[in-house]
This record gives C-alpha cells, sequence and structure tokens, in this order.
C-alpha cells in the first residue's frame, strides 16, 4: 500500500439526513456529487445520498452525468456546466437537464434539439459571480425569447452565491435573484434553487425551495453560524509508514533541510506526498495522527513521502498507518485544517487527496 482513502457512505447518509432537518420540510436537496463526488467517488456518494431519501444530484459534466444515471436509475441530475449543441443527445438519452447560461448558448441547445421535441433546462442566472450565468443588463427578455421557441423548457431557475455571511453579496445577489424571478411568468412548477452549504447555514436555505449541497454533506459545516448543523467527515485518508529513524537532536530533515530536530527524536516517513495530493504547503505545519498521537509534519512535503516527528518515545513501526485525516483514539485531523495550515479550503484538500480522479 501507499496511501489509501477510505469513505464512510454511512455518514454521508447521516450528513444529508442533518442537512434535512436543518431545512423548512419539502425543501428540494440537491447533492452535489461533480468532481468525484469532491473526491469521495461519485458512485459511492449517489448510492450513499439515496439511503437518505436524496434523488436530485448536481455535476458539472455530461460524463459525470453519465455516472451518476448508472448509479441512480431514477434520479434527477442536473448538469451546472455549459453543455454544448453536440451533448444534447446525450442530456436526452441519460435524462439530465443542462443549465442555460445565456441567450447564443441557448440559442445552441435548442438548435440540437431533435424536430417536435423539447429540452428540459435550468437558467442559471449570475447576481454577482461574475463566472457562469445571465448577467446584466436586464436577461429577462432574452430569456422570454428563448422560453417562446418551444425546443427548451425552462423547468428551473438557479444562482450561486459568491459569499454568505455577513458582509458579503449575499443580500444583493438574493435581491437580484428574485428581481429576475419576478420579471419572468409565474410558474409553480419550477425548481428555484440558490443557496449553497454555507449558505444554508446562514439562512439562505430558507430563503428559496431548493438548495445545492457539497461540502456539509461531506462533513464539513462552517463552525459558529446561524444554522448548526451536526455532520461527520465522510473522507478518511490513510499513508504507510514505510521507516522509522531516530534522530538526535540537530537532524536536518528534507530537501532543503528546512527543519532540523530540536531534541532526539523518531522520524517516521510517509508513504505520501504532493503527487498524491497531500499539498507541498504543508511542509513544515501539516498534522497527521500516528498511534492515537498528533504528530508534525517536519521538512519539505516530497513528491512521494512526507516525514513527521513522531515523539522520541514513539511504538511507531515501519508498516504502522497513519491518518493523514481521520481520527484515532480522540486525536483528529480533519480537511478543514489542513486546508486552514496550507492557506487554501477544505474543497481542495479533499478533491486532491489520494491524487488523481478516475
Ligand atoms: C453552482 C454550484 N452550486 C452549488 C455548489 C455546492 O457548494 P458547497 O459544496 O459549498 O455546498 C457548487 C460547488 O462548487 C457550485 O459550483
Amino acid at each position: 500500500m501507499s496511501n489509501r482513502i477510505i469513505i464512510h457512505p454511512d455518514r454521508l447518509t447521516a450528513n444529508l439526513k442533518a442537512v434535512q432537518n436543518a431545512l423548512p420540510e419539502g425543501t428540494a436537496v440537491i447533492h452535489v456529487v461533480k468532481a468525484n463526488a469532491y473526491g469521495h467517488g461519485l458512485e459511492t456518494a449517489v448510492m450513499a445520498a439515496g439511503d437518505a431519501g436524496v434523488s436530485r444530484f448536481a455535476v458539472a459534466y455530461v460524463h459525470e452525468a453519465e455516472r451518476v444515471r448508472k448509479a441512480a436509475p431514477d434520479g434527477w441530475i442536473l448538469i451546472m456546466g455549459v453543455v454544448r449543441g453536440h451533448e444534447v443527445d446525450a442530456c436526452f438519452r441519460l435524462g439530465a437537464v443542462p443549465v442555460v447560461v445565456d441567450e447564443e448558448h441557448g440559442q445552441e441547445l435548442a438548435a440540437a434539439v431533435p424536430a417536435g421535441a423539447c429540452l428540459d433546462v435550468h437558467l442559471k442566472i449570475d447576481t454577482g459571480m461574475n463566472r457562469l450565468g445571465w448577467a446584466e443588463p436586464d436577461p429577462v427578455p432574452a430569456i422570454r425569447r428563448l422560453a417562446a421557441d418551444g425546443r427548451l423548457r425552462i423547468t428551473g431557475v438557479m444562482s450561486h452565491l459568491a459569499s454568505s455571511g455577513p458582509g458579503g453579496l449575499a443580500e444583493t445577489q438574493a435581491e437580484r435573484f428574485r428581481g429576475i424571478l419576478d420579471a419572468l411568468e409565474p410558474d409553480e412548477g419550477r425548481l428555484i434553487h440558490f443557496s449553497n452549504s454555507q449558505g444554508l447555514q446562514f439562512g439562505w436555505g430558507q430563503a428559496f425551495p431548493g438548495v445545492r449541497v457539497g461540502l456539509l454533506p461531506y462533513g464539513y459545516p462552517t463552525p459558529g453560524p446561524e444554522v448548526p448543523v451536526a455532520v461527520r467527515p465522510v473522507m478518511e485518508w490513510r499513508a504507510e509508514v514505510f521507516q522509522v529513524k531516530d534522530g538526535p537532536a540537530g537532524s536536518p530533515v528534507g530537501y532543503d533541510s528546512t527543519f532540523y530536530t530540536a531534541r532526539p527524536t523518531r522520524i517516521a516517513t510517509l508513504s505520501a506526498g504532493y503527487a498524491d495530493g497531500y499539498l507541498r504547503a504543508l511542509s513544515n505545519c501539516g498534522v497527521v495522527v500516528l498511534r492515537g498521537r498528533r504528530c508534525p509534519v517536519i521538512g519539505r512535503v516530497s513528491m512521494n513521502w512526507i516525514t513527521v516527528d513522531a515523539g522520541a518515545s514513539s511504538p511507531v513501526r515501519r508498516g504502522d498507518e497513519a491518518l493523514l485525516i481521520g481520527e484515532e483514539d480522540g486525536a483528529s485531523v480533519d480537511a478543514a485544517e489542513l486546508a486552514n495550515l496550507a492557506e487554501t479550503i477544505p474543497y481542495e484538500i479533499l478533491t486532491r487527496a489520494g491524487g488523481a480522479s478516475p
């Protein structure tokens, strides 16, 4: 073994139930499973969500929708990236719903719809990200033109928060979104979805009938905000101890000798490095759990290995497993802590853990 990811689907199921319980009855929960379910394995995530009664999924690409369809034959699938005209056939075949991000994109999709057919789409409204979606000036006339064309049926409308805490854009975004929804012909059948995980915890899950959540179900709440949701990390990441060395005080460790031991200690070399997604930014600041103790990463993270200070009296041996993410005997390290240490976000830690996705 080098390093391995262990997924706890039961935790994902429980987390999704906790998310549902934090929302008003009847809220449509769309579980975001793009990027191989944030590194957790798309199929595993889809099936665990099914056990929580969640059957709506969001992905970025058609190839991900293919995988969702196999894992959830009756599930509902939203493709949040930009589906191109040549992929419209696949949307019909998969029963997947693409978003439309502007008029030209809508025309491209409409032109690819077979004669006599009609493609269900959701509108993606850009209310402040300036990333994907219909933006200013007022997109409503163009949306009306597209709807009148008849080849696309607008079955939902979404927007995405740039941030959700106080002082951010959320209020402005919600206001813009409501303005556009009000200007469109009322249609009770449309699914309106707005909030993501953090937004939900700042109360935005109550504002519209649907939410799209990824990080929270994978076990990473925003600490402290208004709507607490009790979730547990779904992913565990383990690496093997390849060698243990007794280093006297003053031993240099790793490339460029960026660390010298201050006292005699046992240095354990573990089988994970930046090629496996253990970020190099965790050099001299990461933490692992070894034999139920938190141990610091010392020296530079290299391509395939990291070195940790196991402590002078550690019983660590070759073949032991260390937790890069996980909990043992009350000692833990999670993706949120690693993200803080590496000055990034848990999303990046999770999607990279274990190396390239299948
Ligand atoms: C459009 C969109 N909606 C929802 C989400 C889910 O966000 P979160 O994982 O923060 O819940 C994402 C994630 O990147 C997204 O891009």
